[in-house]
């Protein structure tokens, strides 16, 4: 089917409490691995491409691989998200190329690099919000720097990341604030900052609640219980890929991701989009570099690069599986972006915060 906003697939996840993997695509192997996965499983799937996948792939280019996979899968719903806005400009141009969901970072100022203030925020959000929703796309904010509870540092990774050591209270979302911003900007889902960041390098241990805050997604629940919320930086960095780098060359330090049974304790208490890119990542390289180093006389790249797209569905088979996602591709019926903003013109999608 054509690719629906959004706002589409949030909505009956939280229905029916299950949250759906956010994966980041950069190209074919990725589009065709993650609807591969959404397929046999039968989920629906959020493909989202960051600053870093516009610049490598094109947005256009991202836009009509989606598009021929979600020719190839017509019963899976599939939205194209575009990850990590930094200006309304940036989603307004995703928007007109096709994708049917922005992320508009204003917790970021428009170079991405340090915080913004909160009427920033609310203003550059609120106008995406404005531009997207008349034409039926959905929009994911952000409230609270992304970062590590750990260091203060937020790790600059695939285009995006405050510079700099923040203090503790920037890296955790306030839920009273939560509970504004959504009213202000009518935001679909808020990206909430709860210690994660992005990238292999989140955790130096088992996250334990000092670094990993879910009791903060349980208090922006419980202040804001009927907005869909978003856990940006959340794969789970495999250790057997990480082993499978070392063995083959790669130079991969210890360092551990955000544990599933962690997500899936989010997605009990309202996050319904969790987003994951390093798993995918590690999973292609970690199996490129084996089958080079397995058949050094080869110089067919479609060998690796189909060991990496068998590796990357696995990883999302799992994650469709582990949040529950699993089985609900059929209970979505499609609905056109025209009808959807028309519904946000009748008020019928407002936020409801008390
Ligand atoms: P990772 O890079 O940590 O997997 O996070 C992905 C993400 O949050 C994309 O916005």
């Amino acid at each position: 089917m054509a690719p629906i906003s959004m706002r589409q697939l949030l909505d009956p996840a939280a229905g029916c409490a299950y949250g759906i993997p956010a994966l980041n695509i950069n190209n074919l192997e990725q589009i065709q691995a993650i609807m591969q996965a959404a397929d046999e499983t039968s989920s629906p799937v959020i493909m989202q491409g960051s600053a870093g996948a516009r610049k490598y792939a094109g947005e256009g280019f991202l836009r009509h691989m989606v598009l021929a996979a979600a020719e190839q899968s017509p019963h899976i719903p599939v939205a194209i998200h575009q990850d990590h806005g930094g200006s309304p400009a940036v989603c307004q141009k995703s928007i007109r190329s096709g994708f049917t969901s922005v992320m508009m970072e204003g917790s970021l100022k428009e170079d991405m690099k340090r915080p913004a203030p909160y009427d920033y925020n609310i203003a550059v959000t609120r106008k995406v919000v404005e531009l997207a929703h008349a034409v039926g796309v959905s929009v994911e904010g952000e409230l609270g720097v992304l970062g590590s509870l750990e260091t203060g540092i937020a790790g600059k990774e695939d285009g995006s990341g405050a510079e700099g050591k923040l203090p503790h209270d920037e890296l955790l979302t306030d839920p009273e604030q939560a509970a504004d911003f959504v009213k202000c900007t009518s935001v679909d889902a808020p990206a909430i900052a709860i210690g994660t960041s992005h990238g292999a390098y989140k955790f130096s241990r088992k996250p334990t609640g000092d670094i990993l805050a879910i009791g903060r997604i349980k208090a922006i629940h419980e202040r804001i219980p009927n907005t869909h919320l978003v856990m940006h930086g959340s794969p789970s960095v495999p250790q057997a890929w990480l082993e499978v780098i070392r063995e083959f060359g790669g130079k991969m330090k210890e360092t551990c991701g955000v544990p599933v049974e962690e997500i899936r304790e989010g997605i009990r208490h309202g996050v319904r989009k969790v987003n994951i890119d390093t798993d995918i990542r590690l999973a292609m390289t970690g199996a490129m570099r084996r089958c080079l180093a397995q058949h050094p006389d080869d110089f067919d790249p479609r060998k690796p690069l189909k060991e990496a797209m068998l590796a990357a569905k696995a990883i999302g088979q799992q994650r469709f599986e582990q949040f529950g996602c699993a089985g609900q591709a059929g209970k979505i019926a499609p609905i056109a972006l025209d009808t959807m903003a028309e519904r946000y013109v009748r008020g019928e999608l407002d936020p409801v915060v008390h």
